[in-house]
Formats: structure tokens, C-alpha cells, sequence
């Protein structure tokens, strides 16, 4: 039998460590050929030995213990830098790639992925918040598939198969409301950085747990599926659903709701991505409803600011998605560092997102482009707030 080939980009972080995991629980279905990290090397060398891939990319730059782990990679061939990780991905024949970087550094990782004729798995949600109709194009063009992994548009993605498109009068996204569901706008004025990185269904990097806590997160995802399923943003709800249970759901025009539901595990999807277009028995025990209870709230917008802000921004088209994702990926950092509270996160944003972001976004290096103007811009409005010098 022929092994599927596999690059995982990422494969240090939470989406990358849950994709070996299913590719341990599946041997000997996969052949993990290549691995990629930004500079968590310590964790990368014992990928290594456990799946022997041919070759590794660090991308980021590395302090000194860090060098002296990269001599535990062994004999593997090793690229550096963000141009390496490139390289590995035209150089290493794979069937397909697993994106697990988080932010807006995934996005040329995928378009090369596409490029060179791989399918992709996508779990980088900021790959089609920032390009997406270029990147479903390439991907149409090229003849290969993009897979979600997110969890959500997984549900979406299934809930559509063999659906027409007037069929469908809603999607529905559930957001499980984040570390501060039960807060009010108030509360949120002194919440701490500790409680807003622990969530209280999944386990994720501190970038996603904290976007799940203001729904960026859900903004993003809002957006993403826009681009994803060619949706009009007008008919793409979302609900808050606590349990984090039903995964989405898509509204038929003869009135029936359709949901997805299972355990929250981000294994289900990746498993789905890696198999396809096969289904195979799940790597993990089945979810039980017998017990359990099922909840759905809306949305407090003025709690959730982030959210409405992306509706505004996928609303405006041109580059206001980018800034909008570019603005909130700054925010953040400089939350995670202790430099803003929790609710500057969104005022940063939309301070941001003042600014003309309507030109061209048509081109990669237009994209880019606005991405590092609109960082500028948010450091700009931090130093104004005396945030960093
Ligand atoms: N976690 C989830 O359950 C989940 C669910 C749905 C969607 N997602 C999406 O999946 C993506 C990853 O999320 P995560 O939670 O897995 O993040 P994470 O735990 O923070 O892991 C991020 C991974 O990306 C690598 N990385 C960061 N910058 C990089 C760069 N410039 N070049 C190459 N690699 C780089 C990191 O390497 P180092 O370890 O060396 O820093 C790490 O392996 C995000 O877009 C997120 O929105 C995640």
C-alpha cells in the first residue's frame, strides 16, 4: 500500500503536536516527510526521532540553546529561515501539507503548498482571511484540495456535501464564548492575562484561547467562511453555544437545521483532512449525547466587539479584512507581554481600522503589503497610548 505523504507546518504547536497524534494512532497509513517549527527546536528533535522525516524547517530565528539543540536533529536536512521553510515545501514531495502555524506567517507557507501542486490541509484561518479568493483560485487553478481543519468549518464543509448552494439559507457558527462567557462588559475591565489563556472546552495556543475570549476567533472564522463556501456575510450567524458540542449548523430553505456534532477534540477534523476523501473509524472514543445538554445563546456585541468589527470589515472588502487580522495579531501580542489591558485589544482594532484600507488586495505582494502597514499603523497608535516607547 501506498503510504500518504505528509508535510505538518506548525507541527510544535497545538494543531501540529494533535496532527501526529492521529497520524501515530493511524500508522501505517502516513509517511510524515517533512516537519516545521518557528524555533521550539527541543520539541521538533523529538518529532524527529519519533517519525523520521526527511527533512526540517526552523523558520524563525534561535538563541543560543536553541543552536546547540539543532545537533539532536540528527542527519535530517535542515532549512532555516522563513525562505528555508519555502524551500522545504517545493523540495519535499508530499500528498499533502497540515498547516498549524498560527497568524499571518501561514500564508505564503500555503500559497507554496498550493503552488507546488500539494493538497492543504488548513487549519490557519488568517491563509483565507487574508487571501482568500487568491487562494481558492490557486487551488482550483492548480487542481488540488483545501481541506478545513478549523472545527467549525469542517462542520460547514460536510454540512454543504452534496447540498446546492440555494438550498442553504444560513450558516450558523458556534463560539463557545471564550475564558470570560459568564463576565459582563464590565468585569472585562479587570480581567487578568492568566484567566484569558486558559479556555474552558479546548486546549489551544495562547494566541487562539485569548481571540476566543474577545471572538476574534469567531471573527475570523465569520470571514473565512465567507471566502471558503462564497457566502454572502449577511447570511453567516453565529451563536453561542457553551458545551461546544454542536460544531456549526447550516439552515435549509425548507426549514430544517443541520448540525454537527462531537466531542470538542480538533482530532476529528484533522483525521478527516488527512483521510480524505475516505472516512475512517475515528481515532478517539465516541461521543455520547445520553447525559449531556445543549444550549444556545446570542451574541452580546457590545462584549464581543471584535466580532461586529469583522463583520464591518469583510463588509468593506478591499484590505479591511487583513488590517482588521494584522491590528488584532499586534493586540494581542502586546496583551500577552502585559503591555495592554484585555478590552484595548478591541479598541486597538478599531482604532486601526479607522484608517483607508480599500485599495487593491488582489496581488500577494498587495496583501502583504497592507498586512505591514496596518501593524505599523496599530504600533503607531500603541506608542500614542504610551505603551511601548
Ligand atoms: N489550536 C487549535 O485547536 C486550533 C483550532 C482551530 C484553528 N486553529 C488555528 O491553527 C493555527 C495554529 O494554532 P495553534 O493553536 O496550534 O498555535 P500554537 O499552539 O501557538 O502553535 C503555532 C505553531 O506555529 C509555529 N510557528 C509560529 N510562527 C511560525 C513561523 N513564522 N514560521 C513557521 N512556524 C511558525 C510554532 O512554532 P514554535 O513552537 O517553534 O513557536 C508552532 O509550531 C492558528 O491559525 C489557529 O487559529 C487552531
Amino acid at each position: 500500500m501506498n503510504r500518504k505523504k505528509v508535510i505538518v507546518l506548525g507541527s510544535t504547536g497545538s494543531i501540529g503536536k494533535n496532527t501526529l497524534k492521529v497520524v501515530e494512532a493511524l500508522e501505517p497509513d502516513f509517511d510524515v516527510v517533512a516537519l516545521g517549527c518557528r524555533s521550539n527546536v527541543r520539541s521538533l528533535a523529538g518529532q524527529v526521532r519519533e517519525f523520521s522525516p526527511r527533512a526540517v524547517a526552523v523558520a524563525g530565528t534561535l538563541d543560543r540553546e536553541a543552536e546547540r539543540s539543532l545537533s539532536e536533529l540528527g542527519q535530517v536536512r535542515l532549512y532555516r529561515g522563513e525562505e528555508g521553510l519555502l524551500e522545504m515545501i517545493a523540495e519535499t514531495e508530499a500528498d499533502l501539507v497540515v498547516n498549524g502555524i498560527s497568524g499571518s506567517k501561514g500564508l505564503l507557507p500555503s500559497v507554496k503548498s498550493l503552488e507546488t501542486g500539494k493538497n492543504l490541509a488548513l487549519a490557519n484561518k488568517e491563509t483565507i482571511v487574508m487571501a482568500g479568493t487568491l487562494v481558492s483560485d490557486l487551488a482550483r487553478r492548480i487542481g488540488v484540495e483545501l481541506l478545513p481543519v478549523d472545527s467549525e468549518h469542517h462542520a460547514v464543509y460536510t454540512l454543504l456535501h452534496n447540498r446546492k448552494k440555494e438550498e442553504v439559507q444560513e450558516i450558523i457558527l458556534t463560539a463557545s464564548g471564550g475564558a470570560f462567557r459568564d463576565l459582563s462588559y464590565e468585569q472585562l475591565k479587570h480581567v487578568r492575562l492568566e484567566d484569558a489563556v486558559t479556555h474552558p472546552n479546548w486546549n489551544m495556543g495562547a494566541k487562539i484561547t485569548v481571540d476566543s475570549a474577545t471572538m476574534a476567533n469567531k471573527g475570523l472564522e465569520v470571514i473565512e467562511a465567507h471566502y471558503l463556501f462564497d457566502f454572502p456575510v449577511s447570511a453567516i450567524k453565529v451563536l453561542i453555544h457553551p458545551q461546544s458540542y454542536v460544531h456549526s449548523l447550516v439552515r435549509t430553505t425548507d426549514g430544517f437545521l443541520y448540525a454537527q456534532i462531537s466531542r470538542p477534540d480538533m482530532r476529528l477534523s484533522i483525521q478527516d483532512a488527512l483521510t480524505y476523501p475516505r472516512l475512517q473509524r475515528s481515532c478517539i472514543e465516541p461521543f455520547e449525547l445520553t447525559g449531556k445538554s445543549l444550549s444556545f445563546e446570542p451574541v452580546d456585541p457590545r462584549k464581543y466587539r471584535l466580532l461586529s468589527l469583522a463583520y464591518e470589515a469583510v463588509e468593506r472588502s478591499g484590505g479591511y479584512a487583513i488590517a482588521y487580522n494584522a491590528a488584532n495579531e499586534v493586540a494581542v501580542e502586546q496583551f500577552l507581554s502585559r503591555g495592554i489591558s484585555f478590552l484595548e485589544i478591541s479598541s486597538l482594532v478599531e482604532d486601526t481600522l479607522q484608517d483607508d484600507w480599500s485599495g487593491s488586495t488582489s496581488r500577494i505582494e498587495e496583501i502583504l503589503q497592507v498586512d505591514q502597514e496596518a501593524r505599523r499603523r496599530t504600533v503607531e497608535i500603541l506608542k500614542k497610548m504610551k505603551r511601548i516607547a
